[in-house]
C-alpha cells in the first residue's frame, strides 16, 4: 500500500452506505422517482465534478450505485445526500491505484445488488511542468492513475462480463472519460496527454476483445468544462493524492472560449448527457468510439 492512502477495509469496516436493495421499492416511493432503469452503475471519482454529474444523472434515470473517490469525506456526504433522498448508494473510498479496488467495487456491486452493468472510469487529474523538468516520478502516477489504474480496475469486470456473457437483459456498458487532451497535444501537461491517449487506446482494445461479452465500450473526451480541475486557481489549490500534495492550476477560460463555437465552456452536466447517450439501451451500436464534447472547439 502507498503511504499516506487508506481504503476501507470490507472485512474491518463496512462500505459507505446507506440504503440497500430491500429498501429500494420504498425509496423509489418516496422520492417521487420513476425508475425507467434497473441497472448498477459503478461510477470512480464521484463525488464531485463530472463524476458527481454522471452520479446524478444515472440516479435521476433510476440506477442503482457503486461509487468510489480519494476523499472519503466528500464520498460519505455524496452517498448521504443520495441516500437522504430515496437513491440507493453504496461505496468505497480509496485511490483508484489501489491494487485490489476493482475487484472490491464489482464484490460491494454484487454483494448489495446482486449484478453490475455499466463500469465508468472517471478519476483523474493532472500536473504540470515543461516536458524537458517533468519529474519521472509525477509522470509515472498521472500515467498510471488514468490509464493502468482503469485497466487494473476493469480486469475484474471483464471476468464478471465473460463469465455472465448472455445472462443478463440488462444494457452493459463501460464509459472511459479521456479528453481531448488524449486526441491532440498537451502542452505542459505531458503525463496527462499520454495518460489520455492511453485510455482512448485501452477502450478501442476492450471493445475489440470484449465485445462478445455483450458490452460495448466507449470513450468520452471533454473539451474545457467548468470543475475544480480547470477552475482552481494557481499557487493556491492543490490537492492531496496519496500523501503527495498535488498544486492544481486551472485553464485559461478566455483563450478557450474564442475557439468554442457554441460560445460557453462545459459544464459537467454536458459530459453526463454524453454519458447517459452512450449509456441508454438504443446506443447498443455504438462500439469502440471516442466521443468528443467540447462545444465544437475542435470542429
Ligand atoms: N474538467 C475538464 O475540463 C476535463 C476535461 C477533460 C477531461 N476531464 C476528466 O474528467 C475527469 C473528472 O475530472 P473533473 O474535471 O470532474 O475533476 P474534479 O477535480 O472536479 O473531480 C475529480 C474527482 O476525482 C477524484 N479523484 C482524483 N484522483 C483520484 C484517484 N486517484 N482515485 C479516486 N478518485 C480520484 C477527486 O477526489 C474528485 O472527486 C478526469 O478524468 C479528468 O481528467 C476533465
Amino acid at each position: 500500500m502507498e503511504p499516506g492512502f487508506r481504503i476501507l477495509q470490507p472485512d474491518t469496516q463496512p462500505p459507505l452506505r446507506a440504503l440497500t436493495a430491500a429498501c429500494l421499492p420504498v425509496a423509489a416511493l418516496l422520492s417521487g422517482r420513476t425508475a425507467m432503469e434497473d441497472r448498477i452503475a459503478i461510477v470512480t471519482g464521484a463525488a464531485r465534478g463530472i463524476g458527481r454529474a454522471i452520479v446524478e444523472k444515472f440516479a435521476a434515470e433510476g440506477f442503482r450505485l457503486v461509487l468510489n473517490d480519494l476523499s472519503e469525506d466528500e464520498l460519505q456526504a455524496c452517498l448521504q445526500d443520495l441516500n437522504a433522498r430515496g437513491i440507493a448508494a453504496t461505496g468505497l473510498a480509496g485511490s483508484v491505484r489501489e491494487a485490489d479496488l476493482g475487484e472490491r467495487l464489482l464484490a460491494l456491486a454484487l454483494g448489495e445488488y446482486g449484478r453490475a452493468d455499466v463500469f465508468v472510469n472517471n478519476a483523474g487529474f493532472a500536473t504540470y511542468a515543461p516536458a524537458e523538468d517533468y519529474p519521472d516520478d509525477e509522470f509515472d502516477l498521472v500515467v498510471d492513475t488514468l490509464v493502468s489504474a482503469p485497466f487494473r480496475l476493469l480486469k475484474p469486470f471483464g471476468r464478471y462480463l465473460r463469465d455472465t456473457a448472455g445472462a443478463s437483459a440488462q444494457a452493459r456498458r463501460i464509459i472511459n472519460i479521456a479528453s481531448v487532451a488524449g486526441l491532440r497535444s498537451a502542452p505542459g501537461q505531458v503525463s496527462y496527454g499520454v495518460g489520455k491517449a492511453g485510455i482512448i487506446s485501452l477502450t478501442q482494445t476492450l471493445s475489440r476483445e470484449w465485445g462478445r461479452f455483450g458490452v460495448t465500450v466507449n470513450a468520452v473526451c471533454p473539451g474545457l468544462i467548468r470543475t475544480r480541475l480547470t477552475e482552481a486557481k494557481a499557487g493556491v489549490d492543490t490537492i492531496e493524492v496519496e500523501g503527495r500534495t498535488i498544486p492544481l492550476r486551472g485553464m485559461n477560460f478566455d483563450d478557450y472560449l474564442r475557439v468554442v463555437s457554441l460560445g460557453r465552456a462545459g459544464e459537467p452536466e454536458d459530459i453526463a448527457g454524453a454519458v447517459w447517450l452512450l449509456a441508454r439501451p438504443e446506443a447498443g451500436y455504438i462500439h469502440g468510439q471516442s466521443l468528443v464534447v467540447d462545444g465544437g472547439g475542435r470542429a
